[in-house]
């Protein structure tokens, strides 16, 4: 019986957590052991008596949880002492970061480890149970509107009060992916106006049909920015700066803007020029959630709120997902859990088979190399 470790987040801040009791339990039932380590769910409120009742069995430290273990389940790359602790071809699953944390799969190389970046599991109907990205992503675009509106000395729904009436706040949502969406929705629930903009011509609709108006140069160049895989390419000079005066006039009247521009494997662009920052109103806010990959907003620090000359305020927080722990660390659990369906074999025997379109495609380390081929030097 293979058995599966789930071990505490050592990263600073990460409060999510890779199984939850719930998991635990559905794993146990598909012919996987499990072992946490104590504490490990605690940040996200999952106690260990729960992991138990699930029928996991609790270690005391990482190290004991990992080095008797098949799989390793992590949110985030193990430590350092974990990789060291891990067994030779043992398979470790979390969100590596691969394009920004080299060093990390270097060690997982070098320890032999069989790891899967699941960033990279594709976007096939098939692997939709197991998309960290868009379970991740659905829920950083709610926690972002909330973190603005929280931030923001203004009501978000329009009122009418015996003392007169209080105008509703303009939210602009930049970027309508996975985040950006769920931004929209929550910003139109909470009763702003919501006017959003993206670079494929597939949001357009997406964005009208959630009730906001959409804005963008809809030229040549936009009409193909979609890949095959439908992401964003990176735009050229010549239309950024088409983005950015259309854009301009627009920005200096919002109350909000939440930015969520993303470009695979690139840094994320610059949609949010130092001026047009200046140009807002005091008391306005811009939440920058592509701040881990560089940020969408000039000016914006990582982990740091920024106020302006001019008295806007730029959020640059990291892991929003953490801030609501519970959700992010089921929705993940499960993605994982249906992930682990993958290392079973038609009689439920553990016998990953590497030739499935999914593990090949998230495939990052094994036998001692990297061996994804978007990773190679
Ligand atoms: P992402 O996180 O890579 O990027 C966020 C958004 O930023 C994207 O909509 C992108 O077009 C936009 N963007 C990039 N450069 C920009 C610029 N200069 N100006 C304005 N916006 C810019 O995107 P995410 O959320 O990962 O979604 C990517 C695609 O994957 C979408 O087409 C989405 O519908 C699709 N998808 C498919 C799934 C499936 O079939 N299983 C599941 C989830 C998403």
């Amino acid at each position: 019986m293979a058995l599966i470790a789930v071990t505490k987040e050592s990263r600073a801040g990460e409060t999510r957590v890779a199984a939850t009791p719930e998991t635990v339990k559905k794993l146990i039932a598909a012919g996987f052991a499990v072992t946490v380590e104590a504490g490990a769910g605690l940040a996200a409120s999952y106690p260990d008596a729960d992991y138990e009742a699930a029928g996991a069995s609790l270690a005391k430290t990482a190290k004991a949880a990992v080095e008797k273990a098949d799989i390793l389940f992590k949110v985030r790359a193990p430590s350092d002492a974990e990789i060291a602790a891990l067994k030779s071809g043992a398979i470790v699953a979390a969100m590596l970061n691969p394009y920004q944390e080299k060093a990390t799969l270097e060690a997982l190389a070098a320890k032999g480890a069989t790891a899967f970046a699941m960033e990279f599991i594709p976007r096939i109907t098939r692997a939709q149970v197991m998309d960290v990205l868009s379970s991740q992503a659905n829920l950083a675009g709610y926690r972002a509107v909330i973190e603005g509106a929280e931030a923001f000395g203004k009501a978000m729904p329009m009122m009418m009060t015996a003392a007169g009436t209080v105008a509703a706040a303009k939210v602009f949502v930049m970027g309508v992916g996975v985040a950006g969406l769920q931004a929209i929705a929550t910003a139109r629930r909470l009763g702003a106006v919501v006017t959003a903009t993206d670079v494929r011509p597939a949001t357009k609709e997406q964005v009208e049909s959630l009730g906001a108006k959409f804005l963008a140069v809809e030229d040549e160049e936009f009409k193909n920015a979609q890949t095959a895989g439908g992401y964003a390419k990176e735009m050229s000079a010549e239309y950024q700066a088409k983005q950015a005066a259309l854009v301009s006039s627009h920005i200096a009247k919002q109350d909000i803007v939440i930015t969520t521009a993303l470009i695979p494997g690139r840094p994320a662009p610059k949609l949010v020029s130092a001026e047009q920052v200046a140009s807002m109103r005091p008391g306005s806010i811009l939440v920058d959630l592509a701040i881990e990959q560089g940020g969408n907003v000039e000016g914006a620090k990582l982990g740091e709120v920024v106020t302006t000359a001019n008295g806007a305020k730029i959020l640059g927080i990291p892991n929003l997902p953490g801030r609501i722990a519970v959700d992010a660390s089921a929705l993940y659990a499960r993605n994982l859990f249906a992930f682990a369906g993958l290392f079973l074999n038609k009689e439920g025997a553990f016998a990953p088979d590497f030739e499935d379109e999914i593990l090949k495609a998230a495939l990052v380390t094994q036998g001692g190399a990297i061996v994804h081929p978007s990773l190679k030097a």
